[in-house]
């Protein structure tokens, strides 16, 4: 078989262990597909930025359409959502499967991106988008696909978790408590999404989507960060036996229409709360990241890992790689999305 020809665009914290467990993986990784997975090229902002050593510098460029046309899967980690969107809808529409990191972009353009997926019949698969390493999405969409979730309760952004618990456990200040989470490369290029809550809604709205098959767009979720909590708030809610963190909460809402009638709907949001120290979310620590699903006939399950770094993402993404990259190669494709159900957002009062 003739080698699948892979282009990744972006090599930051990502990128760059993406491209790296792709050149030391080489081998393993074409025997898992059944071909041998050939990296093409890097599309970077600046080719002379100093890189990790791990990075083949001649396949670095700034040339996005002639590394578009000679791919057959393109790996979109550059983050944003202006030319993430434009390369990745280019790259669709071409008949490259597409793998991605950016929640950003899925939940702002999510409709369309998946829609030009099934045009071409290709793959769109984002494991990395949400809660890093954790294997969340591909639970709830393809595991829990012949059940009925109720609710999901998660900490879904590292940075923020990071910072509460270095605030909480450290003693440490919120702006050095950000210094560290960027350094060590949980922030976004914007920390302003992460402490805003920002990143965490979009990823709420892609989990609330594939749960209840319906579609939950950024603007949806309800959100507030965490730039308001204090150390105060944190010792009091020590005092109170509980600790606080940013929580992701996206549940099926039934209540009872004029006519007598069950209607459904679903509320999704993002704020801060305390949780009594035995809550299983209590003790997450750094910036692992934890999602509890609430389904109807598996009952509670808990998905948990390292929810922000370079290499927890990578392993999401090169899951990603492999299934598309042997769907190619031996048929069958994932679903983008299961969207079938309109259910309407709850409204305050429901909530
Ligand atoms: P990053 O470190 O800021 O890296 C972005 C990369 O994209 C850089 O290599 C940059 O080029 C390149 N780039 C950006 N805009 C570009 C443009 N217009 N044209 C060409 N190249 C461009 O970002 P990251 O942390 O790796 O995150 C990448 C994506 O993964 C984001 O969507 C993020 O939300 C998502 N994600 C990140 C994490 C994490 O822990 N960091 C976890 C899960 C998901 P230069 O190198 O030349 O500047
Ligand atoms: N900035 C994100 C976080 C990266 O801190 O969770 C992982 O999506």
């Amino acid at each position: 078989r003739p080698d699948l020809r892979v282009a990744i665009l972006g090599c930051g914290t990502v990128g760059t262990q993406v491209v790296r467990l792709l050149t030391e993986q080489a081998d393993d990784l074409g025997q898992r597909v059944g071909r041998r997975l050939r990296l093409t090229g890097i599309l970077v902002r600046d080719v002379d930025a100093p890189r990790d050593p791990a990075v083949p510098t001649g396949l670095l460029t700034t040339d996005a359409d002639a590394l578009l046309a000679d791919a057959d899967l393109v790996v979109e980690l550059l983050g944003g959502t202006t030319t993430a969107r434009d390369l990745v809808l280019a790259a669709l529409t071409a008949g490259a499967s597409v793998v991605t990191a950016n929640k950003a972009l899925l939940a702002t353009s999510g409709p369309e991106l998946y829609a030009a997926a099934d045009a071409a019949g290709v793959d769109l698969l984002f494991e990395a988008a949400v809660a890093g390493a954790v294997p969340v999405v591909r639970g709830v969409r393809e595991s829990l696909a012949g059940d009925r979730v109720q609710r999901i309760l998660g900490i879904v952004n590292g940075t923020t978790n990071f910072i509460l618990d270095e605030m909480t456990t450290g003693g440490l200040d919120f702006d050095v408590a950000l210094k560290q989470a960027q350094e060590l490369g949980y922030a976004e290029a914007d920390p302003t999404a992460d402490v805003e809550g920002h990143d965490a809604a979009a990823k709420a709205a892609i989990l609330a989507s594939l749960a209840f098959h319906t579609r939950v767009a950024l603007a949806d979720v309800a959100c507030e960060g965490i730039t308001a909590v204090s150390a105060a708030d944190i010792v009091a809610a020590r005092e109170t036996g509980g600790v606080i963190k940013l929580l992701a909460i996206a549940e099926r809402i039934v209540t009872t229409d004029a006519a007598g009638e069950p209607a459904e709907s679903v509320s999704v949001r993002v704020n801060p709360a305390i949780l009594p120290f035995a809550h299983p979310l209590a003790g997450v620590g750094g910036a692992y990241n934890a999602v509890v699903v609430e389904a109807e006939a598996a009952g509670r399950l808990m998905f948990y890992g390292a929810g922000a770094g370079g290499a927890p993402t990578a392993s999401a993404v090169l899951g990603d790689v492999v299934a598309a990259a042997r769907h190619r190669t031996h048929g069958g494709r994932a679903p983008a999305e299961s969207a079938h159900a309109a259910l309407p957002l709850a409204s305050d009062a429901d909530v």
